[in-house]
């Protein structure tokens, strides 16, 4: 079993390098090696970058083009002691899909740091702006801005919390595991980041996702009328690392 790279600077030592760095058999079903690592920084955003892309073609931040997916990426992996950068790569290095997450408690900088390069994206894009969802999700910033309201959507939850920003796997590799491999490991990392429970938003018409965080063992939350997103939340058991 070839073992692979660590990724920007995390030795053997580090111990959020102790997930899954081997390769090993993408489910029992298919003998497909994969290993899932952190993503580092210059060539590897950019590939994860194209994943992203891809797996959220037609979404708002997809449309903000490579420059707006890749810093956002960038911004998960420079945030590497809180938060979640990982991918999963084929027998080849190749980047076949990755997850992201970050506490809770930055959403806010979040939003902060990628302000400029959204402005930006917006400029060199224009036609985004013909974009219902772009007016929608900039109006809630706003009022965000102006009254602040409490980020912590999860106040119902055990904290800290950690939120699932993305998740994508290439087309060519979807459906045979690799969803659940990303998955496992985002919590695994979860559990070493001693977060209490897990939280993500998702459409409400996104079904064939909705199905994958359920098999996946997130629960679905109630939702008020009208509302286009459904978040989806999962406690962390901290009897289930795997080893
Ligand atoms: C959602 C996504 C990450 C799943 O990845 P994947 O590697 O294909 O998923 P897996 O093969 O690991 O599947 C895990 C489980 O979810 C189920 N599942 C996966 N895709 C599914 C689909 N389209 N419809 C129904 N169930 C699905 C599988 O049946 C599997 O269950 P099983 O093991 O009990 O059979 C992938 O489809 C994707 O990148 N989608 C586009 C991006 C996206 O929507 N991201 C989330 C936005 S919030």
């Amino acid at each position: 079993m070839a073992t692979a790279r660590y990724s920007d600077g995390m030795g053997p030592n580090s111990p959020l390098a102790t997930v899954a760095m081997e390769r090993f058999a993408v489910s029992a079903h298919n003998p497909e090696e994969i290993a899932i690592v952190d993503i580092a920084g210059g060539d590897m955003v950019r590939a994860v970058s194209h994943v992203h892309l891809e797996a959220f073609s037609g979404y708002l931040n997809a449309r903000l083009g490579r420059g707006y997916a890749s810093a956002l990426i960038d911004w998960f992996v420079r945030e590497k002691e809180k938060a979640i950068a990982i991918a999963a790569i084929d027998r080849n290095d190749r980047v076949i899909g990755y997850a992201m997450g970050a506490p809770v408690s930055l959403t806010r900088r979040l939003r902060q740091d990628m302000f400029w390069v959204t402005a930006r994206s917006i400029i060199l894009r224009p036609l985004v702006l013909f974009d219902r969802r772009l007016w929608k999700v900039g109006k809630r910033r706003i009022s965000d801005f102006v009254a602040p309201r409490d980020v912590h959507p999860s106040s119902d939850l055990p904290e800290p919390t950690m939120s699932l920003f993305g998740i994508g796997v290439a087309l060519s590799h979807r459906k045979i595991g690799v969803g659940r491999q990303l998955m496992q490991a985002f919590e695994d990392k979860a559990r070493l980041l001693e977060m209490r429970s897990l939280l993500l938003w998702v459409h409400e018409d996104n079904i064939a996702t909705r199905r994958f965080y359920e098999q996946c063992g997130w629960r679905p939350c109630p939702n008020a009328p009208g509302q286009l997103s459904r978040k989806y939340v999962r406690l962390i058991d901290r009897q289930d690392m795997r080893t």
